[in-house]
């Protein structure tokens, strides 16, 4: 079970090109979010709206053309494989596949799959009966599962699930032309080589399902970090960093098609570390922040995820020195414990994480922060359990992802460690920790009224189309009347006049 409380969430002269010396020397950016029917109304399931989205670009819709082949694609879990639905899209794009949102008139159903908790991976087995009806009826439908249930179960689908022609793990997906074009011809095909390499630097991602203000640029895959409880280092391979200048090029393509916002995605963006194979100059996260920082001055730059033990104060330095750079960090503590934080491998205790929020707080006093919890990780006692409370109590999260612990097969924690606490237990210590992070985020939320903040704005607020919504550097979501003149991609001064636990509501100011 998984919940979110609070807010949703949610150059090239560097480098040779140009970059300050001084960036080159130093040190070198979902989670299935289960529905909580009790806490409806009141507590937000994290992007349950996405998850399962079928990604569809308007753009590339010419309405049904005979003779040209159509794929369907729902994406489940985290925003790196949302994103990565966009490099199959193009990648498909290439060997002539157009996106649709109509199941029915697919040539190709793809799933693209997560594995973080059971319960994400028993949606994507109830989607694949439906998928089944849809095959029956339709021999030549090709159906495809992608992602991280792809890698973990690899060619157990083919034995298991006989509906599935085409098993295609994370780092597989230029492979996918001959797949499919195999598959055409009736082989069921599996390739789940993870790379050491694989970036997909070079592919330009085909912008799904997008609102053209916002878009997400990943600029690292897999993990090394080993934490016990999870299983992406199994699933996405080891941890690589992609090229910058591909990085910035997209940057600054997103901006010149209208784009006024970039997320820099990766599972521990601060180990970001690129070495230039010629010249041994060296990049960064901070210097990747500020060649991205440079695009334009009216880019916005976000970037999640960061991990407590590689969050340098270099990073909160080159924040504060840049306006477009978004005051708000995501520094998931899991645990509040030092006990549970060793047991989960997360190589900080409580004191070192208090010690980077205290870091966030002098550096970047108008940060927001917030936070992934895990309730009931193995052998946690109820006094533990009390120190996660105490912590977002502390640290005053703005908001954060809640999650019960989910054994998964394979990770160190299912190898070494017992799944001892009760279920009912797990799920009463989640119920206790939303309750604190609401109250929390309320009072976060309150202590912003009467601020006026520049918001951008993205699009009509899904309550009222005589409103917008657009979110401010601190990632708080904002919802203000319309104004003449006004469209999304235009920053605006909001002053707030009233707040709930997840939004903020307010006026556009005069400018
Ligand atoms: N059980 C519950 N939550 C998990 N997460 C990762 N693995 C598990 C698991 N086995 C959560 C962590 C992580 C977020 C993406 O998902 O909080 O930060
Ligand atoms: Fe999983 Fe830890 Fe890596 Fe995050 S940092 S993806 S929780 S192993």
């Amino acid at each position: 079970m998984a919940y979110f409380c609070g807010r949703k969430s949610n150059l090239l002269s560097l480098l040779g090109f140009g970059l300050s010396p001084h960036l080159l020397n130093g040190p070198i950016l979902t989670m299935l979010y289960d529905s909580n029917p009790t806490l409806e109304g009141v507590i937000k399931t994290i992007d349950e709206a996405k998850q399962g989205s079928v990604f569809f670009n308007e753009q590339t819709d010419h309405g049904h053309t005979p003779g040209v082949k159509r794929f369907y694609i729902e994406s489940y879990g985290c925003q790196m494989n949302f994103s990565d639905s966009e490099i199959v899209a193009s990648i498909l794009g290439d060997i002539g596949y157009a996106p649709t949102r109509n199941m029915e008139e697919s040539d190709l159903i793809l799933v693209n799959t997560c594995s973080i908790r059971e319960k994400a991976e028993e949606t994507v087995r109830k989607r694949l009966k439906i998928f089944a009806k849809a095959k029956k009826n339709r021999p030549g439908l090709k159906v495809g599962v992608l992602g991280c249930m792809a890698e973990r179960l690899k060619k157990q689908w083919l034995e298991e699930e006989k509906l599935v022609d085409l098993v295609v793990g994370p780092d597989a997906y230029r492979d996918l032309p001959n797949l499919i074009g195999a598959a055409e011809e009736g082989g069921r095909m599996v390739n789940v080589l993870l790379s050491r390499e694989e970036t997909y630097a070079d592919i330009s991602p085909v912008r799904l399902d997008t609102n053209g203000v916002t878009a997400f640029i990943s600029i690292m895959r897999g993990c090394d970090n080993m934490c016990s409880f999870c299983v992406v280092p199994f699933t996405r391979g080891r941890e690589r960093s992609r090229e910058p200048f591909s990085i910035v090029a997209e940057a600054r393509d997103l901006f010149e098609k209208g784009y006024r916002e970039v997320t820099l995605l990766g599972q521990n963006v601060d180990s970001y570390k690129w070495e230039n194979p010629e010249t041994k100059e060296r990049a960064d996260f901070a210097g990747l922040l500020e060649m991205t920082a440079a695009v334009h001055p009216d880019l916005r730059v976000r970037f999640s995820t960061s991990h407590p033990k590689d969050m340098t104060d270099k990073v909160l330095h080159v924040m504060a020195a840049h306006e477009n750079i978004c005051k708000y960090i995501h520094l998931p503590v899991q645990s509040g414990n030092s006990r549970i934080l060793e047991m989960m491998n997360r190589t900080y205790d409580r004191a070192w994480y208090m010690g980077r929020i205290e870091s966030i707080w002098r550096i970047l006093p108008d940060a927001a922060v917030s936070s992934d919890i895990i309730t009931g990780f193995c052998s946690e006692t109820e006094e533990e359990h009390q120190e996660t409370i105490s912590m977002v109590s502390w640290a005053k999260y703005c908001m954060s992802y809640m999650f019960s612990y989910s054994e998964r097969p394979g990770t160190l924690a299912a190898r070494k460690y017992a799944d001892d606490v009760p279920e009912e237990v797990k799920k009463r210590r989640l119920s206790e920790i939303i309750v604190v992070q609401r109250a929390v985020s309320q009072t976060y939320n309150e202590g912003e009224i009467g601020k006026t903040f520049r918001v951008l704005v993205e699009r009509d607020s899904s309550k009222s189309d005589q409103e917008f919504c657009g979110r401010n550097s601190q990632n708080s979501m904002c919802v203000f009347p319309k104004k003449e003149g006004i469209k999304p991609g235009d920053y605006v001064q909001v002053k707030i006049r009233a707040a709930n636990s997840a939004t903020l509501m307010g006026d556009i100011l005069d400018c």
